[in-house]
């Protein structure tokens, strides 16, 4: 059997019947040779595709599993919740379980309202504080990611000016710009919204200075906008209060999904009593919003993110993984530089502006057993453990020996 025979013929098939053969951010024509696009099975840190070659997963469903695949404690309390109702004509008990967990988490939480995918999440602020405060200019970091939504899709395909008339620019981490942007904005600003770190694909990550979040804090409290923090991708993996606890500004709302449920299709606007009136007021729904399985799958994620301190696990794995890579870059005479928080790695190699060291060093690694990403930054999981952090840096000399070879 070939390497990837399987998924070939998978992929011919789903040509056919789904344009371009599939669609967003998972369509792995957008990955490098070799990427298999079909997943058959997946479990802790482990993830096999339908040809059955199993990968060290540094993915993690681009985010979603937090805790590993299959983790017994969360499919137990989905079970349980299975067998008892899932999509019913309301909410099941576990709906307010579940926001009394997250408003005693989540220091700047007084309410919670969910939804499904990040997208509904960040829209929903979007509306809140227009609702909240009847204005209408939105303030986003130019080449943040925050949905596929016709408001921000990184995609113009689709979308009218109109769909973005109210929105303005600013540079992450830079003040300067963001009180230009603010000031045009002038009495009409409604929110600011901000990425819990600057997590742009192919970009260097970073953290959010000090100076930056106060700044977008002290706007806020000038003119009553409301400050957003998108901590979609980054929430539950650096704090669990919420990523912007590490530099002390609190949000009045934030945007939460993927790894709130390890998994299960779940997301969360969490607001202070400032918008608590405007959450009330506006019409936000879906018919699967209430769905009671993620919500216990959540309960369960988030009791054991707290009781094994899932930020600091994820840390010391990252950590490992981190200074392994660097030696082996090292020892390889090939530079990388590796950014962000080391529960979500980014490396990109110096001197590879088309990204073809990345490229062939993924190609490699991933035939040698580990599944990294060459240009979005990677999630560390619970799951990882110092086996595989080796095992992955075993696969991480394949490749680095397959980028030497471009130098
Ligand atoms: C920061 C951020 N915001 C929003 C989203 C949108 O989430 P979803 O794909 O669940 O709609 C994502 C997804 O990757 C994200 O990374």
């Amino acid at each position: 059997m070939l390497y990837n025979d399987k998924d070939s013929a998978l992929r011919q098939r789903a040509r056919r019947v789904i344009p371009g053969g599939m669609w967003g951010h998972m369509n792995a024509a957008n990955l490098p040779e070799g990427y298999p696009q079909f997943f058959a099975r997946a479990e802790g840190a482990r993830l096999w595709d339908v040809d059955g070659n199993e990968y060290v997963d540094f993915m993690c469903s681009w985010g979603p599993v937090v805790l590993g695949h299959h983790h017994p404690e969360v499919e137990e309390a989905a079970r349980r919740q299975e067998a008892l109702g899932d999509c019913m004509n309301g909410p099941g008990e576990v709906l307010v379980d579940l926001a009394e967990r997250i408003v005693d988490l989540i220091p700047h939480a007084d309410w919670v309202q969910f939804q499904k995918n990040g997208t509904d999440a960040t829209t929903v602020c979007v509306t809140l504080a227009r609702a909240g405060s009847g204005r209408r200019k939105i303030l986003v970091a130019r080449g943040a990611y925050h949905g596929a939504a016709p408001w921000c899709t990184p995609a113009p395909a689709g979308v009218t000016a109109e769909d973005r008339a109210h929105l303005l620019h600013f540079e992450y981490n830079d003040t300067a710009s963001l009180d230009a942007a603010a000031a045009q904005a002038g009495d009409d600003l409604a929110g600011i919204v901000v990425s819990a770190f600057k997590h742009d694909v192919g970009r260097d990550q970073e953290m959010p200075t000090h100076i930056f979040a106060r700044r977008c804090r002290e706007i806020c409290d000038r003119t009553g906008a409301a400050l957003i923090v998108d901590d979609v991708r980054a929430g539950f993996r650096l704090n669990l209060g919420g990523s912007w606890e590490t530099v002390g500004v609190r949000p009045d709302l934030s945007a939460w999904s993927k790894s709130i449920a390890n998994g299960r299709a779940l997301a969360a606007v969490t607001g202070n009593d400032k918008f608590r009136d405007a959450a009330t007021k506006i019409f936000t729904t879906g018919s699967f919003w209430c769905e009671a399985v993620p919500m216990a799958a959540a309960v369960a994620t988030l009791d054991v993110l707290k009781r094994d301190d899932g930020p600091a696990r994820m840390a010391k794995t990252g950590t490992m993984l981190r200074e392994g890579l660097d030696a082996l870059s090292r020892r390889h005479g090939v530079p990388i530089r590796q950014t962000g928080p080391v529960q979500m790695p980014l490396v990109l190699f110096e001197d590879d502006p088309e990204n073809q060291k990345g490229k062939a060093f993924c190609s490699a690694a991933l035939r040698a057993g580990a599944y990294f990403h060459p240009r979005h930054n990677m999630f560390l999981s619970v799951a990882h453990t110092e086996a595989d952090i080796g095992r992955a840096l075993e696969a991480a000399e394949a490749g680095f020996n397959a980028a030497k070879r471009l130098v």
